[in-house]
């Protein structure tokens, strides 16, 4: 992987925080967004300690699509451009909100609407080399009744970027699709299977790794592609009925 400057979008997320110390460890320049700009600094602040360069830190909501120019603005200003960006944006469901229609929105937003529209921006900017990786879930994998939205705006996520992919392949941009199982954090808070999960340290890690070698999906830890191929080919009456 070149060492260039990566952009993190959403770098104060648990996985992001880790990803950004992890490049910045490897001697990539950094370019941060975050929606919190003192909780932005603080991680921007961070690296600038341990690694003796401070990041580039540009706050961004995601759900404030007009703001992504100013972004793109501030990326075309990096002597050399980027040579890759990973996109961490992402929101659970409120079981308590199903029929709230904003809260619905705001879930397809942040996991969907707004990584579709960002990728598009910087897939026509990054050139030959370059890697756009794209945090999503083994959730988007199977329907399942307690994350039924965020999965269904992950599916939607992951077909979106089998179509970037094909899109990016002949310039030589690599679109990862990158399928987290549960990585112990806020977002995985209080939902079943924590014996599955691994740290944030250890999901960061092998997705710096996919971001120098990795070709379309990525399953992380890699034996969620075993585990999801075996579920994906149950018959809906019988995945229905296994324990959560
Ligand atoms: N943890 C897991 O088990 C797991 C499993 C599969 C996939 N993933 C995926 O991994 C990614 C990182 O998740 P995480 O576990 O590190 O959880 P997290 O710490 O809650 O990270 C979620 C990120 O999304 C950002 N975000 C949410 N709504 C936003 C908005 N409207 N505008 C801007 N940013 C917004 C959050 O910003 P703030 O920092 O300001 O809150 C945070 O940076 C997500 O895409 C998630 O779906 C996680």
């Amino acid at each position: 992987m070149s060492r260039g400057t990566f952009l993190v979008v959403g770098a104060t997320s648990t996985i992001g925080r880790c990803v950004a110390r992890r490049l910045a460890a490897e001697g990539c320049g950094l370019c941060l967004t975050g929606r919190d700009p003192e909780e932005l600094a603080a991680v921007a602040a961070d690296i600038a300690v341990r690694c003796g360069r401070p990041p580039l830190a540009v706050p961004l909501e995601a759900r404030d699509f007009g703001s992504y120019p100013a972004l793109m603005d501030a990326c075309g200003a990096i002597p050399g451009g980027l040579a890759g960006a990973v996109i961490t944006w992402g929101m659970p469901e409120d079981p308590l909100a199903r029929t709230d229609p904003a809260a619905t929105a705001q879930v397809v937003e942040v996991n969907l609407t707004a990584p579709a529209l960002l990728l598009e921006w910087l897939a026509d900017r990054l050139g030959p080399g370059s890697c756009l990786a794209v945090l999503s879930s083994v959730a988007g994998d199977r329907g399942r009744a307690d994350t039924r939205l965020y999965g269904a705006a992950k599916a939607g996520l992951n077909v979106f970027l089998a179509g970037l992919r094909a899109h990016c392949d002949r310039r030589g941009i690599r679109v990862l699709t990158v399928k987290l199982g549960r990585v112990d954090t806020r977002l995985s808070f209080g939902l079943a299977g924590a014996f599955l999960a691994i740290s944030p340290e250890s999901a960061a890690k092998a997705v710096v790794r996919s971001l120098r070698r990795g070709r379309g999906t990525v399953y992380i830890p890699g034996w969620w592609r075993w585990i999801m191929l075996a579920l994906r080919s149950l018959p809906e009456g019988l995945f229905r009925r296994l324990p959560r």
